[in-house]
């Protein structure tokens, strides 16, 4: 089987996207600014922030067998996502979510199918993620991470885990295991604190890693990111963006970059994190998750533009 360096499996989900002067209250009625469709999901935005880094990747998970789910699937190709164990399930429905943006900032409304759009454990495929450089998740199906994971520790494959708030609020003992098999974990800054229930990244940061992660890089928007490990802590600061257009896949964006970086290039933590914030300013500045996603020649030229 062809070699893909990068798996993830999570979620592809149909983003529905309206843009708004404010954001109204109950019983209240607006126009919005703009109206869009895009393929987004946090897992499925990560993917394709690599492959426009011209890493192969692919993505193992589910959609619908209905238009929405053609759509999504098409999408991965026109991006060269590898999507041989992307399964369309009948009797399932492609999540659609929601997405408010007022002046840049996201409020983003989940699909109740994220949760019941999904693979079987038998269906995962041992050599594909045994081939792999590495296994990056973001834990929305508990239990077929957990064998996937297996797997992947088995075979010697990294792992490296999103932590989104509203996984992170199924609770410390519920994540345990999957967080400790982790090589990296890369929360924002919500997910951190919710999992550690402290008030501030830095010690948010400390107890993960004296629970015995070796990496953790939490995000912090327009704020950068925090890199944490036994020997170090250390804030990379974010970009100055002077227009931002959308935050949504912001973190992907960062995520995909940083593991380009740091897993298959062997850049150092701090350089990886300074060319995934690069990606990530470029990325805020395009409607929709992916728009802005850039390439490699697009992130070295504003990097050398900024001179950091
Ligand atoms: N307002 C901003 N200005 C500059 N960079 C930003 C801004 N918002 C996000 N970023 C970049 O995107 C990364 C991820 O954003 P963050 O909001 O922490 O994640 P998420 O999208 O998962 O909530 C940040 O670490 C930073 O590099
Ligand atoms: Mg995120």
């Amino acid at each position: 089987m062809r070699n893909i360096k990068i798996i993830g499996l999570g979620e592809v989900v149909v983003d529905w996207v309206a843009e708004l002067p404010f954001f109204p209250g109950p019983d209240e009625k607006i126009d919005a600014i703009s109206e869009n469709y895009f393929s987004g999901g946090v897992t499925a935005n990560f993917l394709v922030a690599i492959s426009r880094l011209n890493v192969s990747c692919g993505f193992i998970g589910a959609v619908g067998k209905d238009p929405y789910g053609d759509f999504l699937i098409e999408e991965f190709k026109k991006e060269r996502v590898d999507v041989r164990f992307t399964k369309k399930k009948a009797k399932a429905k492609t999540p659609v979510n929601f997405i408010f943006i007022v002046e840049g900032e996201k409020t983003i409304i989940q699909s109740p199918h994220m949760q019941t759009t999904k693979l079987e454990v038998s269906d995962l495929n041992l050599n594909y993620i045994a081939s792999s450089n590495l296994l990056h998740t973001s834990i929305i199906h508990q239990e077929l991470t957990e064998k996937a994971i297996q797997i992947a520790k088995s075979n010697n494959v990294k792992i490296s885990i999103d932590l989104e708030a509203q996984i992170a609020r199924r609770g410390w003992d519920a994540l345990k295991e999957i967080l400790l098999s982790a090589d990296v974990v890369i929360p924002n800054k919500e997910g951190a604190k919710i999992i550690t229930n402290t008030k501030n990244p830095q010690e948010a940061a400390n107890t993960l890693i004296n629970q015995g992660i070796p990496i953790v890089i939490i995000t912090m928007g327009k704020k950068g990111v925090l890199i944490t490990t036994e020997e170090c802590q250390k804030v990379i600061p974010a970009y100055d963006v002077e227009k931002i257009v959308d935050t949504t896949g912001a973190g992907d964006t960062f995520n995909g970059a940083f593991s380009v970086g740091y897993w298959i290039k062997e850049w150092s933590l701090e350089d990886s994190c300074k060319f995934a914030n690069a990606a990530a300013a470029l990325k805020i500045q395009s409607l929709g998750a992916r728009s802005g996603m850039p390439t490699i020649d697009m992130i070295q030229k504003f990097m050398n533009e900024r001179k950091i």
